[in-house]
């Protein structure tokens, strides 16, 4: 069985008081979630606060990004995916589409970052998804399995093992119009064919593939309730501890 992760990333958002107040409210809220991995990735500013209040609860704490360097070096602005474990997370998003807009990150980045996440002890959230026009224009999957093929490149069968998919069409993030369940599922059943084929159908069924895009407290037993979907990736509803934790503790009657 894929055990969920509900993972929420709370993007450029909240002080260091504020991403721990958040955090100590979501804490007992989500003590019994034992149906589930519960992830938040605060702005890299409050991760060690963070991280040092919740530890021994059932909450992570992730990165939103990582450097493609391992090693220490002369990289202003970046951060290494050893720091990022040395100040307490066990996960690391990678390849945001925010990142891929705004910030020219392409898959050969992603592929490089994952490989040093990999290194340095963390599992990776990898994001894919397409845009409004590429979906429009019927390219969907064709640009999801290059994103696939791309960030997997160079990666060994153990290193894909500890690797989570995050489905997020970019026209579903921000916008308060959520991909249907039926949606999501056409296309995370699609990237579990893409990675049977590319990593053989034992890894595929282990894969766990979030959706991302619009997740609320209202939509999130409809998504998942659908057979591919193992989690989500929450943005704007993450960043109150009640709406996020009524996401984590999903109807699953
Ligand atoms: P929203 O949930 O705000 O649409 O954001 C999704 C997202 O980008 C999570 O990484």
């Amino acid at each position: 069985m894929r055990k969920p992760v509900i993972a929420g990333n709370w993007k450029m958002y909240k002080s260091v008081a504020e991403s721990v107040e958040t955090a100590l409210a979501l804490k007992p809220l989500v003590a019994n979630a034992n149906h589930c991995e519960v992830v938040i990735a605060p702005v890299f500013t409050s991760l060690k606060t963070v991280a040092d209040r919740l530890e021994g609860s059932n909450v992570k704490v992730a990165g939103q990004d990582c450097s493609t360097e391992m090693e220490y070096g002369a990289h202003t602005g970046e951060v290494t995916a050893s720091q990022l474990r040395d100040v307490g997370c066990a996960f690391v998003i990678i390849g945001h589409s925010e990142r891929r807009q705004f910030y020219c990150e392409t898959d050969t980045f992603v592929s490089r970052k994952a490989q040093a996440a990999l290194i340095a002890g963390l599992k990776v959230i990898m994001c894919v998804g397409e845009t409004l026009e590429q979906r429009e224009e019927g390219n969907a999957e064709a640009v999801v399995s290059g994103q696939l093929d791309g960030g997997l490149s160079g990666l060994t069968a153990s290193d894909v093992a500890r690797i989570i998919i995050a489905y997020e069409p970019v026209w579903a993030i921000g916008t308060g119009r959520t991909a249907t369940p039926e949606q999501a599922q056409e296309m995370h059943a699609f990237i579990r064919r893409v990675f049977a084929q590319r990593q053989g159908e034992e890894a595929a069924n282990g894969l766990r593939i979030l959706y991302g895009g619009s997740v609320k407290p209202d939509n999130i037993a409809g998504l998942m309730k659908q057979p591919d979907i193992d989690g989500a990736l929450v943005g704007g509803a993450s960043l109150k501890a009640d709406s996020f934790a009524e996401i984590v503790n999903y109807n699953r009657g």
